[in-house]
């Protein structure tokens, strides 16, 4: 499936000079969710990682391509969420936004020691939400092995504000 010919292109969003890359068309694709788990899988097993335990998905669209994908793997899914969603006891991780600072947090107890955890979003733009994600995953004394998105913007360079782990990423701006 060609996912850059169904993601859909809005100029100027959410700012003047933002090309905003629109994956509701893909996920209402009858076989668009299907193509894209079978896309992470593939990936990650060509990268030899497995035996996952959990799937790391963020608040909110990361939610939309981590369920799935824990399911196909048959693992635990575990939501990192924006402040003060989470009921429980929970770590949190702070990040840099152009103005200001905004946070991510999980529960304490979500993930054991030592578990195998790959962190799941659709896009990875500068970094930041990302790196605040793995922070709470190392928070969790877990392991992380990998991180999956749906769309890599080069141009950003984000994975370099992320620890020494396996990228992979669907499709690149
Ligand atoms: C978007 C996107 C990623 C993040 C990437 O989420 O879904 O999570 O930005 O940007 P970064 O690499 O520069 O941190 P957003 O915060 O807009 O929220 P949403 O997922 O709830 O729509
Ligand atoms: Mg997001």
């Amino acid at each position: 499936m060609d996912f850059k010919s169904i993601i859909r292109d809005i100029p100027d969003f959410p700012q003047q000079g933002i090309i905003f890359r629109d994956i509701t068309p893909l996920l209402a694709h009858p076989q668009g969710l299907t193509k894209i788990i079978q896309g992470f899988q593939t990936k990650f097993a060509e990268l030899n990682i497995s035996a996952i335990d959990t799937v790391v998905g963020t608040e909110s669209r990361g939610f939309i391509l981590g369920a799935p994908l824990a399911m196909a793997l048959g693992c635990s899914f575990v939501p990192v969420r924006k402040p003060k969603k989470l009921p429980s006891a929970v770590f949190r991780a702070e990040y840099e936004l152009e103005y200001g600072t905004d946070a991510l947090e999980i529960h304490q107890d979500a993930i054991a020691t030592g578990e195998r955890v790959i962190i799941i979003d659709d896009v990875i733009a500068t970094g930041g939400t990302a790196a605040a994600t793995a922070k709470l995953v190392e928070q969790s004394g877990a392991e992380l092995v990998g991180y999956g998105f749906l769309i890599e913007l080069d141009f950003l360079n984000g994975r370099q504000a992320l620890p020494e782990v396996p990228i992979v990423s669907l499709i690149n701006y």
